[in-house]
């Protein structure tokens, strides 16, 4: 057993949007989180837990559930910022070339090593993660999460349509991929596989029946795909699909959309997609670092909270700038400003620990402090700087004193991250 001591902030449920003081906050300042040997939270208390126990004293530091980051793409690390270009023009300029290079199971190994470890050192220790069409690079993802002990779910992309050749699969290969990964992946260790549809304008009609098949044979695997992210993209799914009646219907039509599905951006949906997403007990990932960078647009929060289907955050790296779940909340926080709304540092947090888990079905899992849980952890220091020093001095509540700290701090801000109660991460340089 080990003990961690620090100030514990995670929910209990959905704080209510808009709402700066919130029974759903459970905020435990100096409090000892146990850590039983098989890696899950033991349980919570302010009493020194004694000699018997491992201890360790961060009394001032802020510790976390684990973020979950539910749209990312481990090929694109050395795509982030890319300058100039709005969505297909960004695949086509920089993203296309730089997963072509994953094909060689090397590349991608060496690739998907560097992007776990720097997901461990943002404080992510759970993923829902695009890696190329290669299946060498769903190999390497679920290989590598494994030996690093992350809870990842993935899959190897289709596209067998408008992309660069050595980015197109076919139906039947791909499916005979599917079908081998889903074996050996799905359920070993902390892996899931999901059906992973890039878009629909990479995939044919019968590529999307083709993953809708493999979904419905195992209700146990997610979905990932984009939709509806940016307005040229959405005229060409409209062009493609002719008879869909919107670009989610598309999905719709082809058996995509089930609990498990995770669908990134979501910004150009109308209230007939909103239900649907809700009836079919679907997420968005909202991604606004990415939305902001390449120009797609503003994701309507509210009236998703509306629709009530879930949403939970999402880097989108590399269309988004940063792995930082704060600097992407921060984005968010402008995302909704922009539209007149405001986002609170609870719904923010939450909706990147215990409301991603729960959308996700995980929240037996991962995204609390709650004794049986799995502890993944990040710890974090308040301030560094003189300036976010000062800042945090002149907070007024805990809504301040947190909401300040998620605008100003980032990756350089995390002292340590634990995967099932091992410290996979720990800064070398002192703050
Ligand atoms: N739509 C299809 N592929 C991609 C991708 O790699 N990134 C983003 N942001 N949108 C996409
Ligand atoms: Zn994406």
């Amino acid at each position: 057993m080990k003990a961690l001591r620090a100030d514990l902030l995670d929910f209990t449920a959905a704080p209510a949007w808009g709402a700066t003081a919130d029974a759903a906050v459970r905020w435990r300042p100096d409090h000892w989180l146990l850590v039983a040997d098989d890696g899950r939270i033991a349980g919570v208390q302010a009493e020194d837990p004694g000699d018997g126990v491992e201890r360790h004293c961060h009394r001032g530091r802020l510790l976390l559930p684990g973020f979950i980051d539910t749209h990312v793409h481990s090929p694109q690390v050395g795509v982030m910022a890319s300058y100039g270009t709005e969505l297909l023009d960004w695949l086509n300029t920089y993203t296309f070339p730089a997963e072509s290079a994953w094909a060689d199971a090397a590349v991608a190994a060496a690739g998907t090593a560097h992007f776990l470890d720097a997901l461990l050192a943002h404080g992510t220790t759970a993923a829902v993660v695009f890696p190329t069409v290669h299946k060498v690079s769903a190999e390497a993802l679920f290989q590598q999460a494994s030996t690093r002990g992350m809870r990842i779910i993935g899959g190897k992309v289709l596209m067998d349509r408008h992309a660069p050749p050595a980015l197109l699969d076919t139906v039947a290969q791909a499916e005979r991929d599917c079908i081998d990964l889903i074996q050996r992946w799905h359920g070993q260790g902390r892996n899931s596989y999901a059906v992973t549809v890039r878009f629909a304008p990479t995939s044919t009609p019968a590529q999307l029946a083709m993953a809708g098949e493999l979904c419905r044979a195992d209700s146990s695997l997610y979905m990932q795909t984009h939709v509806a992210e940016n307005r040229d993209e959405v005229r060409w799914v409209a062009e493609l699909f002719p008879q869909a009646r919107s670009y989610l219907g598309v999905y719709e039509t082809a058996g995509l959309l089930h609990p498990r599905s995770v669908l990134a951006h979501g910004i150009w949906l109308d209230d007939n997609d909103r239900s649907a997403l809700h009836a079919a007990g679907a997420q968005v990932a909202f991604c606004p670092s990415s939305n902001l960078f390449l120009g797609s647009g503003l994701f309507d929060w509210p009236a998703a909270v509306r629709s009530g289907f879930n949403v939970s955050m999402a880097s989108d790296v590399g269309g988004g700038t940063s792995l930082s779940m704060q600097r992407t909340l921060a984005d968010a926080y402008k995302v909704q400003a922009l539209a007149g709304q405001r986002l609170t540092a609870w719904s923010a947090l939450h909706s990147a620990t215990r409301g991603a888990a729960q959308a996700l079905g995980l929240e037996g899992e991962i995204g609390s402090l709650e004794p049986g849980l799995m502890a993944d952890l990040c710890l974090w220091d308040k301030s560094l700087t003189p300036i976010d020093t000062h800042r945090q001095a002149m907070a007024r509540d805990l809504h301040e004193q947190l909401f300040a700290w998620l605008l100003l701090s980032d990756e350089r801000h995390l002292a340590s991250t634990w995967v099932a109660g091992q410290e996979k991460y720990k800064r070398r340089t002192s703050p």
